[in-house]
């Protein structure tokens, strides 16, 4: 069958735009909720805590391409706005971040356009999360169209901080005031702390169970 990319498809209304946006969405949340049963099921633990998704709205489409100068047509959409389809994935522990980004890149029809690290390298405002847009193939009755999906992935704490921050700048308009500013930068950096420290009680855990294993296995 015939891949496109979307910008390639013969879309008559944004309808049918929405309608693709929303099959990449769903196709990209089963892989997860399917990653999240096997370890569940191999390793007795989820490493997702959640799972949100969402469809842009139109107004916060338009508003994007306002941002980049650009007219709100469907094939200005398709071509610039990277985040329609979005998904976050919510997880204990740094290294279950990583660990899923290696998997969702390494399945075969997914293709990882860009990433980016800002749990490496945290934004200005203290920001931790890993970001990629990766496109997804979705199967219609003609044509296989590939469609873009932003996925975010963070811990549970880097969420509890970008969820206030975000409250924050959209309460002032954009512009976190300096004495909210370093405030947050403050608590971000208790988050990666948080999340260091947290990580390190877990690895010591799993040794200790991966101990017991071992001596309970061992013959008499
Ligand atoms: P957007 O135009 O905002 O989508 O940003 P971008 O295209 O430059 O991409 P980037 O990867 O920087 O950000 C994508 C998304 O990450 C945003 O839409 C937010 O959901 C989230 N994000 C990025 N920076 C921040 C931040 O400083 N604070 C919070 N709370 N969220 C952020
Ligand atoms: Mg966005």
């Amino acid at each position: 069958m015939e891949e496109n990319s979307i910008k390639n498809y013969d879309i008559e209304s944004w309808q049918e735009v929405i309608l693709i946006y929303r099959s990449a969405l769903k196709q990209v949340e089963t892989k997860m909720e399917i990653l999240n049963d096997e370890f569940q099921h191999v390793h007795q633990y989820n490493p997702i805590e959640h799972i949100k998704s969402r469809i842009k709205t139109p107004e916060s489409i338009v508003r994007k391409l306002n941002r980049y100068g650009s007219e709100p047509t469907i094939s200005n959409m398709v071509d610039q706005v990277n985040d329609i389809a979005g998904i976050r994935l919510i997880c204990s522990f740094t290294s279950d971040i990583y660990e899923l980004a290696n998997i969702i890149a390494q399945q075969k029809d997914i293709h990882v356009i860009s990433v980016k690290d800002y749990i490496r390298y945290p934004k200005q405002s203290g920001y931790r999360s890993y970001h990629m847009i990766i496109t997804i193939p979705v199967y219609l009755t003609e044509k296989t169209v590939r469609t873009k999906v932003e996925i975010q992935i963070r811990t549970v704490a880097m969420d509890f901080w970008a969820s206030l921050e975000h409250k924050i700048k959209y309460k002032f308009e954009g512009t976190v005031p300096e004495e909210f500013r370093e405030e947050l930068l403050a608590c971000s950096k208790m988050v990666a702390d948080l999340d260091s420290r947290m990580e390190t009680i877990n690895v010591a855990i799993q040794d200790l169970n991966q101990k017991e294993n071992e001596d309970g296995t061992q013959p008499a």
